[in-house]
């Protein structure tokens, strides 16, 4: 006999969730006192599901399929369609292996050099100007760090160019109509840019040096070994591209970090120790990136007694995990200390999805994004002096991503 399921009060929530994104589904439930509660977006039925049982629960295949779960105006910015994100059972593992190639420590630790010397470049040019946005900055610094590493050939004149589409995906896909519509030229050209690309090595057109990514996404096969549309090659190495990028947030949330707690300024100098990580891991946990992740009900199932009927969308609320009192004590100070000698649980810090990155849908891209995030950090408490002019530094919970209002504004950069 299964337990009813909390209903929100009310016939819609997409204008609630979409004014709060971040604290909506952690503020419902726990005014609920639930893990799971029932309400609708769009008008559909959506279960609400909130904390690390939950996430376990969330990753469980027999019980969620990802097809049919991300909205459209998602697949045509964010993901792209045909995209590894929408994939279940073989089809997904296939094409999951790409992923885990591309960020074997082999090839971050590559990554890590190749955006090492672009930073050095762009900093001796960053001295030049009064002042820089630290995001828009970050953002054409990982556009090129990326493109060198993934053998994407980015000509000077087209760095603005591509750093703006690749931007464009994670930054204007939720952000108001106009933006959006941005968002969904922007994939459009970055799909036929490195569609392009795929194409002409396939034709032998274009020869390439060593395996680089663009090379395997050209390989990219289906289940019986032929080849992927150009198109959806490109969507794959637009999976990695776009979200190398998105560690621009990251970066911005890091130095926002650093700003208010200054101490940590010699650990983080010192790069890839214990400390340095703790500090990282606490900024994934602390600041507001992702919200929520989607799937559907595979099959019915009675879980903790309530009833998941097949089809339904659930979303899985991330912010509210990383920010759970029963996991996190005192959620919301930042204490990069909690994570020394703590290594967190599959289902506890899930900034990028929990359980595991090989055979589920978790993010392949953690060891990217912990390693571009501890870079930056040491080459801005080693390598370069700045000072924060007057400026807004709260965060916008309402945007998304969250960002701090002025994008991070730094002036009188120096390189040391
Ligand atoms: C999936 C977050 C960086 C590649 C995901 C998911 C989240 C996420 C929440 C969904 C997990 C799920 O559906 O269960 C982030 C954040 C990042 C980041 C906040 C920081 C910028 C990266 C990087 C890469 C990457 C650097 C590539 C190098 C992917 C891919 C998937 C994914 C390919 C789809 C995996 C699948 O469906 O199997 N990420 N990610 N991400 N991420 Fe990341």
């Amino acid at each position: 006999p299964a337990r009813p399921i909390p209903v929100l009060a009310g016939p819609d929530h997409t204008l609630a969730f979409a004014a709060d994104p971040y604290r909506f589904i952690g503020r419902e439930c726990a005014a609920r006192h639930t893990d799971v509660a029932q309400g609708r977006l769009l008008l559909a039925p959506t279960l609400f599901l909130t904390g690390a049982p939950a996430a376990q629960l969330f990753y469980d295949k027999e019980r969620f399929v990802r097809a049919g779960a991300a909205p459209e105006p998602l697949r045509a910015t964010l993901f792209g369609k045909g995209a590894v994100q929408t994939l279940d059972g073989s089809a997904h593992l296939r094409r999951k292996a790409f992923f885990l190639e591309a960020t074997a420590p082999a090839r971050v630790a590559a990554l890590v050099r190749q955006a090492e010397v672009t930073w050095l470049t762009m900093a001796s040019h960053w001295r030049s100007q009064p002042q820089l946005v630290l995001y828009t900055s970050a953002q054409e610094w990982l556009t090129r760090s990326v493109c060198a590493w993934a053998g994407v050939p980015l000509p000077e004149h087209e760095v603005q160019l591509r750093t703006g589409q690749l931007a464009a995906l994670f930054d204007s896909a939720a952000s108001g109509l106009g933006a959006h519509l941005r968002a969904r030229r922007a994939r459009r050209q970055a799909e036929t840019w490195l569609a392009g690309l795929v194409q002409e090595i396939r034709d032998g057109r274009r020869r390439v040096a060593g395996r680089t990514l663009l090379q395997a996404a050209a390989e990219l096969t289906d289940e019986r070994g032929e080849p992927l549309p150009a198109r959806i090659a490109a969507v794959e190495l637009l999976n990695v591209l776009r979200p190398t990028v998105a560690v621009s947030v990251f970066v911005v949330f890091a130095a926002h970090a650093l700003h208010h707690h200054p101490g940590w300024a010699p650990t983080l100098a010192a790069g890839g120790d214990l400390g340095a990580d703790a500090f990282v891991q606490e900024v994934r946990r602390f600041y507001p990136f992702f919200p929520a992740i989607a799937a559907r009900v595979r099959r019915d199932f009675v879980w903790e007694g309530y009833h998941f009927p097949q089809g339904r969308r659930v979303l899985l609320d991330l912010y509210g995990t990383n920010h759970d009192g029963r996991l996190w004590p005192h959620p919301g100070e930042f204490r990069p200390e909690r994570f020394m000698g703590r290594i967190p649980g599959l289902f506890e810090l899930v900034p990028q999805g929990g359980g595991r990155a090989d055979d589920q849908h978790r993010c392949p891209g953690e060891g990217v994004t912990l390693a571009l995030m501890k870079l930056a950090l040491r080459l801005l408490v080693q390598r370069s002096r700045y000072r924060l002019p007057p400026q807004n530094l709260a965060i916008d919970m309402r945007r998304l991503p969250a960002l701090p209002r002025d994008r991070f504004v730094i002036a009188d950069f120096q390189p040391v």
